[in-house]
């Protein structure tokens, strides 16, 4: 039997009051994630499960049962009490996935602050973006990211503390450095949690767009009613469950369903803290006996390229239940799973703006491989024809996804831009950006994004992010960078360049600069092609028309060109 029982009996009359009442939460009443995340789990009687067992890349392992998992957020909430942080103060988490990342996602939010998870392999350029725009008062990190902090700190008056969770007892520590060992901190039983409500900012989570900075997506501490009910009924949580999933939580998966998600539903989760192998992969499951597994469409294209005979070396049977999000699911892929797990991996569409999964597949229901499924129950969604705003009379036609906002774990606005938020509605619909069809059954087919970002990996691209850090290497002239396909990452990053006077295109140059944008921004925005060119191809009034390159990259027809200048 799974925790949604029928979706079909589910969409009526849903109400999110069932979520409030399961979580026992009265509208009106405090509401503070980091809470129910422990210290609830402890008084249902769960102090003494297992939380969170995590497995480092040297295989080291560590195990935190739910009172240690209170226990510890309560230390981290009073050392940044102690520190002078404020409620509503912004506290950058840039770790890896270790085990201080988890519990300090809880820890700030217990002291009413607001949590900015970064991930890791971030450059000091991504970085200062963030934090800046932000503003954001803490930072923890470890010894080995915090060269890139200390880097930039000149730039960031509001930055007053870096902590930092390994620090060297033997060495001095930096301009305003602080240690923090979590696990041998003082660790109050009685703490003080902050009374956040409803509508208190929780998370800020940085994404890209295609034009100008990065936006920080505002979520409130009210979109637990939503994490937790769809983690409940789409990754079918259960308390006998060992769930595993794999995103980092640098990213939305990686805390609304790796953090938030898991530990409101009481189960134990496992964490990998290492690189990605198929043989790695599958010893992790065998060994934790993972039951429920919520990935992406690269890790699982991944693990198709390296084979099926590997698979057959490990015992996966505690798999029951395989879920997927981040990019296009394709059929192939959820064929394949079935083949060689017995499940299918079900795909669920969502973003960081929308907190939690808004249309998917659930268990129980018929699956189309290949397509995105249906809305959650208390989702209103459909397609809009891109010229009116309107939806369409019936199924089949391609168009913009929209969304009816008002649900739990809707973003409240992009951080100190207004304005760009108030372009995501149109006639009063949410609208995140995406294309697609809806069939006669009501299943929704992803078409693809309705915008030039570009998504490598399950992980967001902003061409202008790339474009500028291009510009900022002494050999680039100009720079127009669009995603060309690829066999796991679906597309990845390709930059055109063009260069100064004086400098020739070489394999060293090519070379150079894609490691200068990768330390500035990150791995995945790295270009993995830089083509040289004489002319970029641009609009009359010197817009770069990437609309061009793009087509070249994909074998599409180029379309009107009426505007361009240098055909
Ligand atoms: C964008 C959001 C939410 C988790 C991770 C990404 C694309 C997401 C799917 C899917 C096709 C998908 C969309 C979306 N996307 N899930 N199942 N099928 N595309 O969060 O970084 O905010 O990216 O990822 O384009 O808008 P994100």
């Amino acid at each position: 039997m799974f925790n949604i029982i029928s979706y079909d009996e589910r969409i009526k009359n849903f109400d999110w009051s069932i979520s409030e009442k399961e979580l026992d939460y009265q509208p009106g009443n405090v509401i503070n994630i980091g809470w129910y995340c422990s210290d609830r789990i402890c008084e249902l009687g769960k102090a003494d499960k297992p939380a969170l067992i995590w497995e480092g890349s040297q295989g080291q392992e560590k195990r935190y049962t739910y009172n240690e998992l209170r226990l510890t957020s309560n230390g981290v909430g009073q050392f940044l009490r102690n520190l002078g942080i404020q409620p509503e103060d912004r506290v950058c988490l840039f770790m890896d996935k270790i085990p201080e990342l988890y519990i300090g996602f809880l820890g700030v939010l217990k002291i009413g602050a607001i949590v900015q998870p970064l991930f890791s392999a971030f450059g000091d350029e991504s970085l200062i973006v963030r934090l800046d725009n932000a503003q954001t008062t803490a930072i923890i990190t470890q010894r080995k990211h915090a060269p890139k902090v200390m880097k930039i700190i000149d730039k960031m008056p509001y930055l007053k503390h870096i902590i930092i969770v390994d620090a060297d007892p033997s060495k001095p520590l930096g301009e305003r450095q602080v240690a923090f060992d979590m696990d041998n901190a003082v660790k109050p039983d009685n703490f003080e949690i902050h009374p956040t409500k409803a509508e208190s900012p929780s998370v800020l989570h940085y994404t890209s767009g295609t034009t100008g900075q990065p936006k920080g997506v505002k979520h409130v501490h009210y979109s637990l009613i939503s994490q937790y009910l769809t983690a409940k009924w789409v990754l079918d949580l259960k308390d006998s469950d060992i769930y595993w999933c794999t995103a980092d939580p640098g990213w939305v998966t990686g805390t609304s369903y790796g953090i938030i998600g898991a530990f409101s539903n009481g189960v134990t989760q496992c964490v990998l803290d290492s690189g990605f192998s198929a043989e790695n992969w599958y010893r992790f499951i065998e060994k934790h006996r993972i039951s429920m597994w919520y990935s992406a469409p690269t890790a699982i294209r991944s693990l198709m390229k390296a084979g099926d005979e590997v698979i057959k070396k490990f015992d996966l049977s505690s798999l029951r239940h395989l879920a997927s999000v981040g990019e296009p699911l394709n059929s192939e892929a959820v064929i394949w799973s079935e083949k060689v797990f017995g499940k299918a991996f079900l795909d669920t569409y969502w973003q960081t703006e929308t907190g939690s999964i808004m249309i998917s597949n659930y268990p129980g229901m018929k699956i189309k491989p290949g397509s995105m499924g249906k809305p959650f129950p208390g989702i209103t969604a459909t397609v809009l024809d891109a010229d009116t705003y309107e939806p369409f009379d019936g199924p089949g036609r391609i168009g913009l996804i929209a969304i009816k906002p008002g649900w739990p774990s809707m973003m409240r606005t992009y951080w100190r831009n207004e304005e760009t938020y108030n372009k995501k509605f149109r006639n009063g619909w949410y609208l995140p950006g995406d294309r697609s069809s809806i069939d006669p059954e009501g299943y929704f087919w992803f078409v693809g994004r309705d915008d030039d970002v570009i998504n490598t990996g399950g992980h967001l691209v902003s061409p202008f992010e790339v474009e500028s850090a291009l510009l900022e290497h002494p050999a680039v002239a100009e720079s127009a960078v669009v995603s060309k396909p690829d066999f796991v990452n679906m597309e990845v990053v390709k930059a055109f360049v063009t260069l100064k006077p004086g400098f020739v295109g070489s394999k060293d140059l090519d070379l150079e600069i894609m490691n200068f944008v990768r330390k500035k921004l990150s791995p995945l925005a790295m270009p993995q092609e830089i083509e040289f060119i004489d002319n970029l191809p641009k609009t009359r009034s010197g817009k770069i028309m990437r609309r061009i390159l793009h087509a070249k990259e994909w074998g599409e027809e180029i379309g009107d060109t009426s505007t361009l200048e240098n055909d």
